[in-house]
This record gives structure tokens, sequence and C-alpha cells, in this order.
């Protein structure tokens, strides 16, 4: 490998020398020092592994070509079954039994192949879903959005799998949390926030009564509200001491919670929510790894419900990996809302400047995305 540049620090004071070679792992320890977080590599002149990232790539271009409409129904199909599964496995630890992670091996496998499929699919799930059942649908969405990160991430499906589940079972602990605290429309006293702060080691407790729990589903449950500059929770660990499952499920965690709807507050706007995150980069969440999260799930993730500078109103069916600020749309109505015949645009090629105004909450509005997106 050649580094090309660095993920911190400058040409001016470098810390890594550029353009020398690294010709084994062992080099990397010896040229990077521990506090780096990214580097950047020259692909072209890394010749001995550019056939195989080629071949990789192209792989999983193909195994992406399945289409939306046609990896919607299997997604939905799948949250269903998902959701049935929280359902269960939240009701068994109120009730004190013990719960085996195990049995969510088929639906988070599931979950992987789809989104090896046709990611976009997963993802329209969340900007389209009509639950009310916030408990439930947030493992889910975690379980599912960790996937998709760490994929984008590069992890292989082995550790997606571990990932999937850690996301899948990292609130579990809440079930063993009082409902009239986790639910409390007003702001929690000093010791009800304590006793909130409980659930991450709870969910620890809970994935332990599994035969021989992988160390890693652990620890992305525990570390799922550490922060990065420390001031989290339940131990204040910071920086590079969270372990990567703990930083993935952070930052999908404060998304869903962010964008999902709540007895005491309403969903965010998913732009607003991004640029909320954004402002938090670098102390809340590790640098580098907010702006990953935006370039993986878009500005305006599938399934996005908008306003057009003309008025119309559509939802986003792709991203435009160049602009994440302009993706594909299809135009469902027009401005006072009537319905009209689907058009596709592309707003990185649309000659007449058309561009997103403002993205919608779908649940202020009598529309079926859904049942229209696959029209
Ligand atoms: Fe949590």
């Amino acid at each position: 490998m050649f580094l090309a540049h660095y993920g911190q620090g400058t040409p001016e004071s470098p810390i890594i020398p550029i353009g020398k070679p690294i010709l084994s792992p062992l080099n990397v320890d010896e040229f990077v020092p521990p506090e780096v977080d990214e580097i950047y590599v020259d692909d072209k002149l890394t010749l001995h592994v550019i056939n195989k990232l080629h071949k990789d790539r192209t792989r999983a271009a193909q195994q992406e070509a399945v289409p939306l409409a046609e990896e919607l129904p299997v997604a939905e199909k799948l949250y269903s079954e998902a959701l049935e599964h929280a359902h269960e496995f939240m009701n068994d630890v109120r009730k004190g039994k013990d719960v085996n992670y195990h049995d969510a091996e088929p639906v988070v496998d599931g979950f992987i192949e789809s989104v090896f499929r046709n990611e976009s699919a997963a993802v329209t799930l969340f900007k389209l879903r009509r639950f009310d059942e916030y408990s439930y649908t947030h493992c889910i969405n975690v379980g599912v959005l960790s996937i998709i990160l760490g994929k984008f991430l590069g992890l292989d499906k082995d550790t997606l799998r571990l990932l999937g589940l850690s996301g899948l079972f990292h609130d579990v602990g809440k079930a063993r949390i009082p409902e009239d605290i986790l639910n409390k429309p007003a702001s929690l006293t000093p010791r009800e926030m304590e006793i909130i702060k409980t659930h991450p080691l709870e969910s620890f407790k809970i994935i332990s009564a599994t035969d021989g729990p992988a160390k890693d589903i652990l620890r992305g449950a525990v570390e799922h509200h550490e922060r990065f500059d420390g001031t989290g929770y339940p131990r204040g660990l910071s920086g590079k001491d969270i372990g990567i499952f703990g930083r993935i499920i952070s930052i999908v965690d404060v998304y869903d919670a962010l964008t999902s709807k709540r007895c005491y507050k309403a969903a965010m706007p998913t732009s607003k929510a991004l640029s909320l995150m954004y402002q938090w980069r670098d102390s809340t969440f590790a640098p580098n790894s907010i702006e990953h999260f935006i370039k993986c799930i878009g500005v305006y993730p599938v399934g996005s419900f908008v306003r057009l500078s003309t008025g119309e109103y559509a939802v986003v069916t792709d991203n435009n990996s160049s602009n994440a600020s302009r993706p594909m749309v299809k135009i469902l109505f027009d401005a006072s809302l009537r319905r009209k015949a689907s058009v596709e645009v592309d707003l990185l090629k649309d000659p007449s400047g058309l561009e997103i105004k403002e993205c919608l909450n779908p649940a202020g509005y009598p529309v079926d995305l859904a049942r229209l997106l696959l029209v």
C-alpha cells in the first residue's frame, strides 16, 4: 500500500511519511501512530490487490442489482418477522425468562442478504413505517442500520451478523426498566435518569445468559451510550477505548431516536437529524464517523418524503453518490397534494434546476408512500 493522504494531520506537519510503501501489516504499526484514526491509501499504486478489489466491487454491484420494487416486499416481510421476534424477547425478559440471541440469527442473516441485494429496501422501511411501537421497532431499526453502516465500512458478513445481533439486542435491558420511566412524557428526575442509565449493563447481563456469548455482541450493547469525548455511560469511556460496534450502534441509535415519533416528541425529518448529528461530530461521535454515516445513507435517505422547489411532493428513490443533496426522486403529487402521474427525475441531471426544498414527515400527510413507491 502507498499512503496518499492523512485522515488527521497535515502535509506541513506530517505524522506519516506520504508516498512511502507499506509492505506488511507490521509496517502499518511502524508508520502510523496509534492516535491516527484514518489514513487514505492510493489504490492505483497498490498493484497486487487491484484485481481483488475490482472483483469484490463488481460482485457487490451484481449483488445489488435487484430492483427496489422487487426487494421491498421481501424486506417488509423480514421486518414483520423481526418485529414479532422483538416482541417475544422483550416480553420474555419482562417475565424474567432468559433469551437466547441465537434464535434471532436467521432474521439477522435475512437482513444481511437483503441489504446486499438492495440496501435501499431496508432503509426505505424506516421512512415508511407506520408502526407506533418504538421499543420494538427501535431494536430492529438499530440492528438493520448497523448492518448497513457496517457494510459501508467494509465489514465482512460474519462480523455483520455479530453487529446486527448486537444492534438488535442493544436495548434489551430496557425491558427491566419500569415503563412509566421509559415513556415519561416529562423530563426525568436525577433518580429516574440513574435508573435509565442502568440499561446498557442490563442488556449485557441478559445477552450473557446465552451460552458462550460472543464478546463483540456484548461489547457493542454495553458501549452504545459511551461517547467519544467521555461524557457517556455506563463507564465514561472515550476515544479508541470504545469498540467499533459501540461506535456504530451509538450513531444509528441516536439517528433512529431523533427520527422516530415518541409519546413526548414528534419525529424529526432526516435531514435535520443528520445536520444536528453533524454538529456533534468530534465530541459525541468519533472524527469522520458522522461523515461516513451521511455518505452511507445520504442526506435524503431513500424513502424520504420531500417538497420540491415547484411545490410538488415527491419521494426519494435513489441516491447520487457524487452529490448527496440531489438524489433521484419520484414526483407523486402536485403543489395542492393532488395525485399526479408519477414522474422519476434525477435531480443531479435535471436541466430546470429542480431541487429539494424541505424534507417532510409522511405521517403528517394522507399518503401511503409504501404503496405509491411500488407503482
Ligand atoms: Fe440505549
